[in-house]
């Protein structure tokens, strides 16, 4: 058996010239409950509807287990169980009938059905709610419909697109803990947009943008990554009141030692310029007035921030940045 549960070699998808997946490359261990984070449009639901068997790829292949899904779609779609983004259920339906619905299309054997639907309703909070239509329901509750339709044939393998999106907090709270109960024996995808939305609930987190791969850490590294580094924001001034020029400035403050990058910031009107310099765990501080001397400049701001995750995010998805 292969030790890993999936594997993307390459995946690309075009909808006519709108390119969503531009060459994915990603395995993911069994056992392993991964974050699928990126921003609205970065191609998280076409990889998911890809791997999930609903949406054929222009170019690459997806495994599950060994079984490409391509090739395997039915013995592959039995390993999977999935939460598509809209989680599209029968209104008009008794929660008990649609489960039943659900493990009749998805060949659970008779003799097992009624105690599968008892399971995955008691696992999902649902028992008290059985015997009420889908549309009485609330959006939480019908996310764990969602989800109990989803186990019902006991896959190795969730594929869970937005699980708490359009939820209230006390929602999304417990749709985590169910998801991270459910994450003990089964191997998880979930998407979101949210970062901290992985924080809880995931040991590690790919980050898509633009149909690309920009991120594969654990949540820690990636906190870590931020909040031991931080910035300055500066404000400088010619010491003599002559001309600044802003590209050799740059150029010299991203040179300082312990400095990831440079950004434009506010200045303090004309004569002034200010930047934005992230650094790493050392205190940039010192190196920062001795480049300003050799500079000829006066400093007339020195203001520590932190980095937070949102903001390395952002710097990890926004493109107009990318070079
Ligand atoms: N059925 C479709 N037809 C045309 N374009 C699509 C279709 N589905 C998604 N797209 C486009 O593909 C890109 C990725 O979309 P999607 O996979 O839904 O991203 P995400 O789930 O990360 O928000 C977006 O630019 C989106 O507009
Ligand atoms: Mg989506």
């Amino acid at each position: 058996m292969p030790s890993s549960m999936i594997r993307i070699e390459g995946l690309t998808k075009h909808y006519g010239p709108t390119q969503a997946v531009k060459g994915l490359t990603f395995e993911v261990p069994k056992g392993q409950v991964v974050g699928f984070l990126g921003p609205n449009g970065a191609g998280k639901s076409t990889t998911m509807r890809i791997l999930a068997g609903s949406l054929n790829p222009t170019g690459g292949r997806a495994f599950v287990g060994d079984l490409d899904v391509v090739e395997n779609p039915v013995a592959a779609r039995k390993l999977i169980g999935y939460l598509p983004e809209s989680n599209p259920l029968y209104d008009e339906m008794m929660v008990l009938d649609y489960l039943r619905f659900v493990a009749d299309v998805r060949d659970v054997p008779k003799d097992l059905r009624a105690a599968r639907i008892k399971s995955a309703a008691e696992r999902c909070g649902l028992t008290g709610v059985v015997s009420k239509d889908i549309n009485q329901l609330s959006r939480g509750y019908r996310q764990r419909v969602g989800l109990a339709a989803a186990i019902l044939h006991e896959p190795d393998l969730l594929i869970l697109d937005e699980p708490t999106a359009g939820l209230d907090p006390n929602q999304i709270v417990e749709i985590r803990h169910l998801i991270k109960e459910l994450g003990k024996e089964k191997t998880v995808i979930l998407s979101t947009h949210i970062l901290s939305e992985v924080q809880s609930t995931c040991s590690r987190v790919l980050i898509i943008n633009e149909g690309r791969l920009v991120a594969d850490d654990t949540p820690e590294r990636l906190t870590a990554r931020s909040e031991g580094g931080g910035a300055v924001n500066v404000v400088v001034a010619h010491r003599h009141g002559g001309a600044l020029d802003a590209a050799t400035i740059k150029a010299a403050l991203s040179a300082m030692a312990g400095v990831s990058g440079v950004d434009d910031a506010e200045g303090e009107g004309s004569g002034t310029l200010g930047f934005r310099v992230r650094h790493g765990a050392e205190d940039i501080r010192r190196t920062l007035f001795e480049t300003a001397v050799k500079h000829d400049l006066t400093l007339l701001e020195v203001h520590r921030t932190q980095v937070s995750l949102e903001e390395t995010f952002r710097k990890l998805t926004d493109t107009r940045r990318a070079a």
